[in-house]
């Protein structure tokens, strides 16, 4: 890892931080009092000692220019990224330029850090910028040290702050809910502070997502034009992302953990490293903004990292609490049938003095429940693995149900706060993952699970409460509860990838309330959305794949009617839209008809034949689900050689309009057979014919898609 030599500027005054990507560029550079400024990101300037000179005309005895890293205290009276208590109570830092360094950790990535002091105390600040330059992507963070000064309060202490400069800015962010999660709101920022956040401490993904888009200089959301900034915090806890318009006009974004409820204290000589930033910028509106982003995600932070899933079956939705073995062995036997590669036996397994027949007890002795499994679960892996499908079970280790084995012999481990109300949510508690003796209870659950049987291949990891009335018996702090509680986690989930490197552990919190790139770094897939009902589907994997790519969410096709929604749909519409992800299923096969299986196993085939597209393409969105008739998307191969199109009628409008269907990302001077797949006879007279690339990006298919439910998939195969 050997230090570079500088891109920097020290001429004169001025001291430049120049961080470069393929096509991006951010700029930072102190002031004349050696404050660090944030110059600029975008695209590309050139030089950035160009900002030698530079002025922002802002009344000099009024407020500071945008900081790189802004404290309270100076004349800065924004939202502050950093805001520290001392010990004589003093609650003002001032932090100035000391020294940058840069290096290359691998190919391709440029890591920066930049070293802040206060002038007052001896609290330091690093900032560090890894580039991904290919990618477009810049992750930040901060590590902050109390370099010598008696016990401190970090009362703020935000990842990373950025500030832009355009007329006007539209932001897109994911609202939801349980089963409705990542649903898009677009709205235009005005002056003060818009936040969104997060304060449920460990299912921080349901009713808001740590990540958004920002178009700038638009009042509308585009695809494929103007510039757009996103981000996305890599943090599983609370978290707040606040944009502060200010009376320049100039928006500045701070994002990191909460601070609500997290004073995190600092003794002499400690640093806390706060959780890393994953910003892109785009010049090519909100679709390269994504593609920027997956790339990054496959290639630099997901665990899995494309690596290929197999099919499955889950046993839920088919068989929730009411089995014994030969009902599962009979569904192993319908995938094996239906052509699927796995099947993963989910809650309900285990409990004997308090057998979990329901949800409401169990929950933490984990023991095989004799009674319902006497053949144990070995019994069921071996069936599996005799039959060639992988086998996975579903384990929900930070939970205790009051009655349990667990609860009664440590209550101490139990989150609550003395003398309050110890509130239920499903029936269960949380365990307290601060305490390094429930880390290694944790750790042992999995590491026990995976004993079960030989070569367990896939965990599902379930989390089906958030926090209330917080409180640790272990700490003596408690507002470092939230902090320590994710902290926690990912060292458990650390430990765990030490010794299993290659099981595939999904991330699932009652559906998508744990979806986050701090996950994702540990977790090889989110499980979506509890709500597999098709119509959902769409708008739930718009959103959620806008930021996320498909090669980690899980998707799979459930009975009718659906088991949230009620809402019925074609088994066509509902294996369609869940080719678009990680394909599974979720039903009892025996309740589905002959006609039903026989279509089940020509879909799965075909998906296998283009699931690398999905798991490892370019992702181009064609029609936006919130903006009228259709939904279309499709995956391009980064060769551009094969490409597979996605396309669904989602509401009835009228018979009339034909569905103009432009493809994009594809070669223009390339010839494509375009196949439509799992069908008798296709919507679009152009199946099974060849065309130029700039046939179909230029003038596009028209598939007769006019009623709803109507869905197609076509497959492009250049020649
Ligand atoms: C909630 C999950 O989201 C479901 O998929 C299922 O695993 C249940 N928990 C089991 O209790």
């Amino acid at each position: 890892m050997a230090a570079l030599v500088l891109s920097v500027s020290a001429a004169a005054q001025r001291t430049f931080v120049n961080i470069e990507t393929a096509n991006t560029q951010m700029v930072l550079g102190t002031d004349a009092k050696g404050q660090l400024l944030f110059l600029h990101y975008g695209a590309k300037i050139g030089r950035a000692d160009q900002f030698e000179d530079w002025n922002s005309y802002r009344r000099t005895d009024y407020s500071t220019d945008p900081l790189a890293y802004p404290a309270q205290g100076g004349r800065f009276f924004n939202e502050p990224a950093l805001a520290v208590k001392y010990h004589d109570t003093d609650q003002n830092t001032e932090l100035v330029y000391g020294s940058q360094s840069v290096s290359e950790p691998k190919s391709g990535v440029k890591r920066y850090e930049v070293l802040l002091k206060d002038v007052k105390t001896k609290l330091e600040v690093k900032l560090i910028y890894m580039a991904y330059v290919k990618e477009d992507v810049i992750v930040a963070n901060t590590e902050i040290t109390n370099g010598g000064c008696k016990a401190i309060t970090l009362d703020r202490y935000a990842s990373s702050a950025i500030n832009l400069r355009a007329g006007k800015y539209l932001l897109s962010h994911f609202y939801g809910s349980w089963a409705r999660e990542m649903q898009i709101d677009r709205e235009m920022l005005t002056h003060g502070v818009k936040a969104i956040e997060n304060k449920q401490g460990v299912r921080t993904t349901h009713n808001e997502n740590p990540s958004f888009m920002l178009s700038l200089d638009t009042e509308s959301f585009s695809e494929n034009d103007g510039e757009v900034i996103a981000g996305a915090l890599a943090w599983s806890g609370n978290y707040r992302l606040a944009f502060q318009m200010d009376e320049t006009n100039q928006v500045s974004v701070l994002c990191g953990i909460n601070p609500d409820a997290a004073a995190y204290p600092l003794k002499k000589h400690e640093t806390f490293t706060t959780p890393e930033m994953v910003w892109t910028y785009s010049l090519k509106g909100a679709g390269q903004a994504t593609r920027n982003l997956h790339d990054w995600a496959r290639n630099h932070c997901c665990y899995s990292q494309a690596e290929i899933c197999p099919t499955l079956l889950n046993s839920w939705e088919g068989a929730y609490f009411d089995f014994d073995a030969k009902t599962l062995t009979d569904m192993m036997d319908d995938a094996k049938d239906m052509g699927l590669e796995m099947f993963v036996l989910d809650d309900g397994w285990f409990g004997n003095k308090y057998p979990r027949n329901n949800s409401k007890q169990g929950l933490g002795d984990w023991d095989i429940n004799h009674e319902k499994l006497p053949e144990g679960i070995s019994y069921l892996a071996d069936y599996a693995h005799s039959k060639g499908l992988k086998f996975g079970i579903w384990i929900e280790p930070e939970m205790v149900s009051p009655k349990s084995e667990l609860a009664e012999k440590h209550p101490e481990w139990v989150v609550s706060s003395k003398d309050r109300e110890l509130t239920t949510t499903r029936s269960q508690w949380l365990l307290d993952l601060t305490n390094p003796k429930v880390q290694d209870f944790v750790f042992s659950i999995f590491d026990n699970t995976m004993q079960l049987a030989p070569g367990i291949d896939y965990i599902k990891w379930d989390c089906n409460r958030h926090v209330e009335n917080f409180g640790s018996s272990y700490l003596d702090d408690q507002s470092k509860f939230y902090v320590d509680y994710i902290q926690g986690l990912y060292s458990v989930m650390r430990r765990i990838r030490e010794k299993y490197p290659h099981v595939i552990v999904q991330s699932c919190s009652s559906g998508g309330g744990r979806v986050d790139f701090g996950a994702l770094s540990l977790f090889d897939e989110v499980w979506t959305s509890d709500n597999t009902e098709g119509l959902s589907r769409v708008f739930i994997q718009y959103g959620t794949n806008m930021i996320y790519p498909a090669c980690v969410t899980g998707s799979h096709v459930s009975a009718v009617p659906n088991h949230q929604s009620g809402n019925v749909t074609p088994m066509k519409f509902r294996f369609d839209i869940a080719a678009a992800g990680r394909l599974g299923m979720e039903l009892q096969p025996k309740n589905m008809t002959e006609e039903e299986k026989t279509f089940a196993r020509k879909a799965i085939e075909s998906y296998k034949g283009y699931r690398d597209l999905v798991f490892g393409g370019d992702l181009y969105r064609l029609a936006d689900p919130y903006d009228g008739q259709h939904y279309a998307l499709m995956y391009v191969s980064k060769d551009r050689s094969r490409a597979v199109v996605f396309a669904y009628t989602i509401k009835y409008q009228s018979r009339t309009p034909i569905f103009d269907l432009r493809l994009a990302g594809l070669d223009a001077d390339r010839r494509y057979k375009v196949t439509e797949q799992n069908v008798e006879k296709s919507c679009w007279w152009g199946s099974g014919k060849v065309f130029d690339g700039s046939f179909l990006m230029n003038h596009g298919l028209n598939p007769d898609m006019k009623k709803v439910y109507d869905s197609a998939i076509f497959l492009l195969e250049a020649e």
